[in-house]
C-alpha cells in the first residue's frame, strides 16, 4: 500500500511542462531530485538569503584576497565581457564588476541562470550597485543541456563559475565540456570551489553516514513542492567515498506514489532513497587534475587562508 501524493499546484506554475517531465524522469530513473529545479519562487528568495548572509561574502573574500592577479589579468585586454554561469543573485561577481568598472574595461555583464526569479534579483542588484556602469544582460539557460555561446560576442570573456552550480548536476562532465567548448583561446575561466583537507578526509572515513536533522529550507522547498511530507521520510547525509562526494538524501519511510498531472506515476517503495543534493569535494590536486581532465589549463590558483576554498584561474588555450 502505498501513500499517495499531489505535487503542489505551485509546482506547474514555477516549472515548465519540460522541467517537470524531467523531473519526473529524474526521479524514476535516477531517484534524484534536480537541484537546478529548486531555485524559483521561494526557493529562490532562500537561495538570495543563504547566498547574501553566508555564502557570497566568503566568495568576496576571495576575491578581494586575489585582487592584485586579477587587477593585472583585467589590465590585459582593452574590454572584457563576464558571462556567469548560474549567475544567483550577482553577489559574488560584484567586487570583479567594480573592479572592470574602476579599470575601464567593463564590456557587458551577461548573467545565464535557469532560474527567471534569480536573474530578476541579479538584475535589480547590479542596476543598484553599480547604476548603470555595467550593461546587465539575463539569460535563461539550463547549463545543463544547453550552450552560453549564442549569447556572447567576440569581446574576450571572463566566464564565472561561483558557488558549485555546475558541481551540482548528475552529468556535470557534460556541462564542463559544454562550458571549455564554449570558451575561446582569449577567455578566462574564474571558478571557485571547495576543497578537501587530508584532516577531512579522515573524518570522513571515519563517519561517513550521518543522521541529519532536518533539510534547510532551500533544499526542502523542491522535497515539499513534490507534496512529500516531513512525516514520510528521514534525512541522511554524509559523504560518499567513492565518488568524493557530499550528499544529503531523504529516505523514505512508507511506500508513495507520486501523481503528476497528467503525467507519470512514481511509485517508491519504502526503504528507498532519493538524492537532495551532491556536492563533489576534492582535494586541491584532484581539482586541478579534473579542470586538466575537461581540458583547461590552469595558470593561477588561490586559496583561502583556511585552505578550504580554491579560486582557480584556467583558459581552455
Ligand atoms: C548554488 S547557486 C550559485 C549562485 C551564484 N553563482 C553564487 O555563487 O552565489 C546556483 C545558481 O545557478 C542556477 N542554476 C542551477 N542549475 C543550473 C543550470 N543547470 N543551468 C543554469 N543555471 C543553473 C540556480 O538557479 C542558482 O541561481
Amino acid at each position: 500500500m502505498r501513500t499517495k501524493i499531489q505535487p503542489k499546484s505551485e509546482l506547474y506554475q514555477l516549472l515548465t511542462p519540460q522541467q517537470i517531465a524531467d523531473l519526473a524522469e529524474s526521479l524514476i530513473e535516477h531517484r534524484e531530485l534536480p537541484r537546478q529545479y529548486g531555485y524559483v519562487g521561494t526557493g529562490a528568495q532562500h537561495w538570495n538569503q543563504q547566498s547574501t548572509e553566508e555564502l557570497s561574502p566568503a566568495t568576496n573574500r576571495l576575491l578581494n584576497a586575489d585582487q592584485a592577479y586579477l587587477s593585472e589579468l583585467i589590465s590585459r585586454r582593452e574590454r572584457w565581457d563576464v558571462v556567469d554561469l548560474g549567475a544567483g543573485n550577482g553577489l559574488p561577481a560584484r567586487p570583479l564588476l567594480s573592479w572592470l568598472v574602476d579599470a575601464g574595461r567593463m564590456g557587458r555583464y551577461v548573467a545565464t541562470d535557469i532560474s527567471a526569479d534569480m536573474l530578476r534579483m541579479a538584475e535589480h542588484n547590479i542596476r543598484t550597485w553599480f547604476d548603470g556602469a555595467v550593461p546587465f544582460e539575463g539569460h535563461i539557460i539550463d547549463l545543463a543541456r544547453q550552450p552560453f555561446a549564442t549569447h556572447v560576442g567576440r569581446t574576450p570573456r571572463l566566464v564565472l563559475h561561483f558557488g558549485n552550480t555546475l558541481f551540482n548536476l548528475r552529468n556535470r562532465d557534460q556541462a564542463f565540456g559544454m562550458v571549455h567548448d564554449n570558451m575561446t583561446a582569449n577567455d578566462f575561466l574564474i571558478q571557485e570551489q571547495y576543497v578537501d583537507s587530508p584532516q577531512d578526509r579522515l573524518t570522513r572515513s571515519a563517519r561517513n553516514l550521518g543522521p541529519a536533522q532536518r533539510l534547510p529550507p532551500g533544499r526542502r522547498f523542491l522535497v515539499d513542492l513534490l507534496g512529500i511530507g516531513e512525516d514520510l521520510y528521514t534525512l541522511e547525509s554524509g559523504y560518499d567515498l567513492q565518488r568524493s562526494e557530499r550528499f544529503e538524501r531523504i529516505r523514505l519511510t512508507t511506500g508513495a506514489s507520486i501523481r503528476f498531472d497528467a503525467g507519470p506515476v512514481v511509485d517508491l517503495d519504502a526503504g528507498e532513497s532519493l538524492l537532495v543534493i551532491r556536492n563533489p569535494i576534492h582535494g586541491r590536486a584532484e581539482s586541478l587534475a579534473k579542470l586538466g581532465e575537461y581540458g583547461f589549463t590552469t595558470p593561477h590558483v588561490h586559496h583561502s587562508d583556511d585552505e578550504r576554498r580554491l579560486l582557480t584561474v584556467s583558459t581552455v588555450a
